[in-house]
């Protein structure tokens, strides 16, 4: 599944917004980033996005479910009403009939909402929503292990991790509940610990836990034969949802290994750092909201995904609002590329104030938005991100009084002015940031080559 294109009307500040979402023929992968300064709308069509998908949840579950509405408070002030247009690609309803030609991939449905007591321009549409969500309700009678296509939201507000130290419920899992808090809340590490607890009590039972494992080490060393069939009988009996959590953590982050719930001296979960076992509660910040991030989708395709040797590979929407939250530099720039790899089959929508997100990655489709317009943004693959910033995200790469101050220096280097240049870099070294800055360095050679200058002529 896959949203093609969004077209939205009075819906917060948009008056009239339509754009296509990556894939497209000139942006073959399957990530769109939007970019922009704040307030310039980039959460808000998130937002729209998780509404109009939120239907098709609700639908997938009862005939007759209800999605969540367009708030009041989004409707654009000093209109009446607002609407939200998707169009949708699926083809399971293709791949089913092959040879039916008059089956169609594409769905269009609308949400509408007018103001209290005002009149709507126009009013939901969801028949295809209510179809595409049949589709798969048919599938899913007449074989439980049918693929259902992952949605997901992480809003800004899923950086606050809460690690539960004590379960008391024992839940069941069943494949719909890959959609549990999908769109509201993200990350649901509750959930993720108790369905990893679950899973990995049913691993243990039909193997070998990694603690008996570990213990058995020194006695079973001494046989080899012994220790190498330990080995494969703990490997045949891995679980194929628990290692797709495994995996595409370990693909983010190579240096966090071995995820798992530790029982004693009490339930926590741990996982090893540069061979070291660590609570996962003590893991810095950006290495939880990656871990939870990525943990969190690989869970639910997992879920959703029951019969696939893969689990990775399923397919789904993934929105992620300021992509960049917390993470290192370095993890910024090849966020793009590990996720493509890491989810082959999910449609990435993110957003980001970081250059980096954007500058390393080839074929992603790149929108810029100020004042309400939207414009496509040509690649910024291998552009430094000095360009990027001062191209796409209208920044100064530095200080505007110190760049005001630099450009007069130069000026006065250049006009001759020898005393008022001496002045001007004198103000700007005497601050102990910018002892070493390569412009002021490169400024004061120039400075002394015209004074040599002048000195020979006089
Ligand atoms: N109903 C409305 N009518 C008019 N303008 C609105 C309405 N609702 C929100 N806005 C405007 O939309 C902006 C909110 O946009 P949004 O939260 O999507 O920004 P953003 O690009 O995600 O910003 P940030 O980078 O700070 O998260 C607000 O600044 C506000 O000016
Ligand atoms: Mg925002």
């Amino acid at each position: 599944m896959e949203i093609k294109s969004i077209a939205l009307r009075n819906f917060a500040l948009f008056k009239h917004l339509e754009l296509s979402l990556a894939p497209t023929p000139q942006n073959p992968s399957n990530i769109t980033v939007f970019v922009g300064n704040n307030g310039t709308g980039k959460t808000s069509i998130l937002k729209a996005l998780t509404v109009s998908l939120s239907w098709f949840i609700a639908r997938l579950s009862t005939e007759k479910g209800h999605g969540s509405h367009i708030a009041e408070t989004d409707i654009l002030n000093g209109t009446n009403s607002a609407t939200i247009d998707v169009k949708i690609c699926d083809s399971l309803q293709a791949s089913a009939y092959p040879d039916d030609t008059a089956t169609d991939n594409d769905f269009h449905w609308r949400i509408a909402k007018a103001r209290k007591g005002r009149k709507a321009e126009s009013t939901s549409q969801l028949t295809d929503c209510t179809c595409l969500a049949s589709y798969y309700r048919n599938a899913l009678s007449q074989n439980d292990q049918v693929s259902l296509p992952l949605i997901v939201f992480y809003p800004v507000e899923r950086v606050v991790l809460d690690i539960p130290l004590k379960i008391r419920t024992k839940h069941t899992f069943l494949q719909l509940d890959g959609y549990d808090n999908s769109l509201s809340q993200g990350v649901d590490f509750r959930r993720f610990f108790e369905w990893f607890r679950e899973r990995e009590d049913a691993e243990n039972e039909s193997g070998i836990s990694e603690d008996v494992l570990h213990q058995l080490k020194p006695l079973a060393e001494t046989n080899q034969d012994v220790w190498q069939l330990l080995n494969e009988l703990k490997a045949s009996t891995k679980d194929r949802q628990l290692t797709a959590v495994r995996t595409a953590i370990r693909r983010f982050m190579p240096h966090l290994d071995n995820l798992r719930v530790r029982r004693q001296p009490r339930l926590y979960m741990a996982v090893d750092k540069n061979g070291e076992t660590l609570n996962v509660a003590q893991l810095s910040q950006g290495e939880k909201s990656l871990m939870a991030l990525v943990g969190d989708i690989a869970r639910r395709l997992a879920m959703l995904n029951p019969a696939l040797e893969n689990p990775l590979t399923g397919d789904g929407i993934v929105l992620i609002d300021e992509v960049d939250l917390h993470l290192h530099p370095s993890w910024q720039r090849s966020l793009c590329d590990r996720l493509l790899e890491t989810f082959p089959n999910c449609q990435f929508i993110l957003t980001t104030h970081s250059p980096l997100v954007i500058s390393d990655c080839k074929n992603i489709l790149v929108y810029t938005l100020t004042n309400g317009e939207i414009q496509e943004l040509p690649s910024q693959y291998g552009q430094d991100v000095n360009t990027v910033l001062l191209d796409v995200m209208d920044t100064s790469i530095r200080d505007p009084e110190f760049d005001a101050k630099l450009s007069d220096l130069l000026d006065a280097i250049q006009d001759s002015n020898l005393s008022q240049a001496h002045q001007l870099l004198t103000e700007l070294t005497a601050e102990p940031t910018n002892q070493n800055n390569l412009e002021l360095v490169k400024a004061r050679l120039l400075l002394r080559k015209q004074e040599l200058r002048h000195a020979s002529h006089s």
